[in-house]
């Protein structure tokens, strides 16, 4: 039977599910294939880390050119994560016309645009499924099972951390630094957890899922950001008396003048919304096409088994394409050029909360004249200022400029002071 012969680059907790998957489910391989496939040569900082379990598998090496200039290796699976040594190893594989699978957002969403277009010179494939939301295929299903579709919307819980920290503070009434350092424990926080609980590793997801289900090259500039720091255990409990769920979600939307508009943000979500029963460290992606109508993809966004399996069905598909002889086309080929949505354009029923003073009447004349109408509001106790009230309400749909005038009149109100504002989904 012929064999694919892996370089595998880390060794770490993704790395190791990898090589335990390839080991364990060989049969399933050989029989769902017919080749079998072998990591020959594996990458790593420190040898005398690697697991007892592995010791004699495969040649360890320090220089990613013993892999690269390797003509047994097949293809290059790259799971050490980083952006400037993980870039440098890839080039130097498409240099060597090797095909790479890798589960590094950071780097797809820096370098994505520039990587594909190096894979496709050198005519081999680069995949990176387990990038975005772990061991959901759900840019695989984006790409092929929806190609014909034009999507809508897609809406996701991309980070494990932050929907664990938001479901244990929700249902526990915990202590926000407490639960992320249970996260931290529990191996899915990210190495350096401000990724995670301020948005920006959810923001790279949203930079590929951009990519793939819209075609769309969106910087990472370009899409406002806001993470969970400010969340309160106050705000938390009045969205829960009405029926809303806080979670941080990554969204992107277009309109039917072909523009776009994405974000991440903690968003409240109405308790009838399916992405409200989404919790602690699981993920889910729930897209919105015009032919497909709501479909909702739910499971693991972190782990070593998860994210590895991920890497598999990336690796094996390889494998084919290798064997077909076949060109491949590329991952992420699907591409349009998209403005921006404006401000006015985006709208939302949001959920505001203001400490105001006692008797201020700038309030009502202030929503007034932005148009903001209320659904419903309640005054609640000030904890801290003497004289002064709290106020929460929330708002018929608005757009995201009358949110940002809103805010401002606020802020330039000494009888106000905003203290949050969530957008609602529904
Ligand atoms: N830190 C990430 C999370 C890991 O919490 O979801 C997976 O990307």
């Amino acid at each position: 039977m012929k064999i694919k012969h892996i370089g595998l680059l880390g060794l770490g907790t993704v790395g190791s599910g990898v090589a335990r998957i390839i080991r364990d489910h060989q049969e399933k391989i050989q029989n769902q294939f017919g080749f079998s496939v072998q990591v020959d040569k594996v990458l790593v900082r420190d040898p005398k880390k690697i697991p007892e379990e592995f010791r004699g598998s495969f040649t360890v090496v320090s220089d990613y050119r013993e892999i690269m200039e390797d003509p047994a290796i097949d293809l290059v699976v790259e799971v050490m994560g980083g952006i400037d040594f993980a870039k440098e190893c890839l080039e130097a594989a498409f240099f060597n016309h090797k095909p790479v699978v890798t589960a590094n957002k950071d780097l797809i969403a820096a370098y994505g645009k520039d990587l594909t277009r190096q894979a496709e010179e050198a005519g081999v494939s680069l995949r990176y499924e387990a990038s975005v939301a772990g061991g959901i295929p759900i840019l695989r299903a984006l790409r092929e099972s929806l190609a014909g579709d034009k999507l809508e919307s897609v809406t996701g819980i991309l980070n494990g951390t932050t929907n664990f920290i938001l479901t244990k503070m929700t249902q526990e009434g915990a202590d926000y630094a407490e639960v992320l350092k249970e996260a931290q424990a529990l191996g899915f926080a990210e190495a350096d957890p401000t990724s995670d609980v301020d948005g920006l590793d959810a923001l790279r997801k949203v930079v590929i899922l951009c990519k793939i289900a819209f075609g769309a090259d969106v910087p990472m500039a370009k899409i406002p950001v806001q993470g969970i720091r400010e969340v309160t255990p106050q705000d938390i409990q009045l969205a829960k008396d009405w029926g809303l769920v806080m979670k941080l979600l990554g969204r992107i939307q277009t309109s039917e003048q072909g523009e776009i508009f994405a974000e991440v943000a903690p968003f409240l979500v109405a308790k009838g919304h399916p992405l409200s029963q989404v919790d602690h460290e699981m993920n889910s992606i729930y897209t919105q096409g015009k032919a497909s109508g709501t479909l909702m993809f739910y499971g693991a966004g972190a782990g070593e088994l998860p994210t590895a399996s991920a890497v598999l069905g990336d690796l094996l598909t390889i494998c084919q394409e290798l064997e077909q002889g076949v060109r491949p086309v590329a991952f992420a080929r699907y591409e349009q050029e998209l403005a921006w949505m404006s401000e006015d354009e985006v709208q939302a029923r949001h959920f505001f909360h203001l400490a105001m003073a006692k008797d201020s009447q700038s309030l009502t004349p202030l929503l007034d004249q932005l148009g903001i109408h209320l659904e419903k509001s309640l005054v609640v106790p000030h904890d801290s200022k003497e004289g002064w009230t709290d106020f929460v309400g929330i708002t018929e749909l608005i757009s995201y400029a009358q949110r940002q005038e809103f805010m401002a009149k606020v802020e330039a109100c000494d009888q106000l002071v905003l203290r949050s504002v969530y957008g609602l989904m529904d």
